[in-house]
């Protein structure tokens, strides 16, 4: 079934908060793993400080990645994987060459903008060997009530990969539910818009 990616070359830019909440939205349709392939270790940490409740399980990279991440497969509808923030990284090259989504979180600035050169780079090599990848950049930590400005705009259609039309603001309850071990699913009333935009951005990408 769909293996989801969320890759980037720069730190910072979402990668675990989309993968976590992204994963408790598509946990609400069907079962869903995340495979945490950063050796960082930032989503099983976030699974650790988790309860019981918890739907969507986070399992630490094993040494055969793709062996393990093919074992998942068959026993979940969607598997995730959370990878390093390089596109030179082993586990981000060998997740591409299989993944059916990548989904690349970029920050709305210039700085982030300029470093995904790097992985339109990549994501061209990994189509060679995986033609159906389908890769999307996300913009992701936009200002809460501000829309994306002209040069961002331009920015954005410059480089060879789609950009979703959904955007992911700049929301505190994503750091607050990371702190709780929660996701924006489980926080009742304070995480209603944000996982309306998580729950569009998944019809948009994952699941049209
Ligand atoms: N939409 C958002 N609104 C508010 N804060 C956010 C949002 N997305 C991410 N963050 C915060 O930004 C910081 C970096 O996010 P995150 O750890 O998900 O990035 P990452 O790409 O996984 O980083 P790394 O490259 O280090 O793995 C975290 O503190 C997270 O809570
Ligand atoms: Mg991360």
């Amino acid at each position: 079934m769909p293996v989801i990616a969320f890759v980037g070359n720069k730190g910072g830019a979402g990668k675990t908060t989309l993968a976590v909440n992204m994963g408790a939205g598509l946990a609400r349709h069907a079962e869903t793993a995340i495979v945490d392939a950063d050796p960082q270790g930032s989503s099983v940490h976030w699974y650790a400080n988790s309860d019981e409740v918890r739907v969507t399980p986070v399992f630490p990279a094993e040494s055969e990645l793709l062996d393990q991440i093919r074992d998942l497969k068959a026993k979940f509808a969607y598997v995730i994987a959370d990878c390093p923030p390089s596109v030179h990284a082993p586990q981000t090259d060998a997740i591409l060459k299989m993944a059916d989504v990548a989904l690349v979180p970029v920050q709305p600035s210039p700085v982030d903008l300029w470093a995904t050169v790097h992985i339109e780079q990549a994501i061209a090599e990994a189509k060679q060997i995986n033609p159906a990848l389908h890769a999307v950049l996300v913009v992701n930590q936009l200002e809460s009530r501000s829309t994306l400005s002209q040069l961002i705009r331009e920015a954005l259609a410059e480089i060879a990969v789609p950009v979703a039309n959904t955007v992911v603001r700049k929301r505190a309850v994503y750091k607050a539910s990371a702190l709780e071990g929660r996701t924006v699913f489980d926080m009742g009333k304070r995480g209603a818009d944000a996982a309306k935009e998580l729950d569009q951005l998944i019809k948009e990408v994952i699941r049209p």
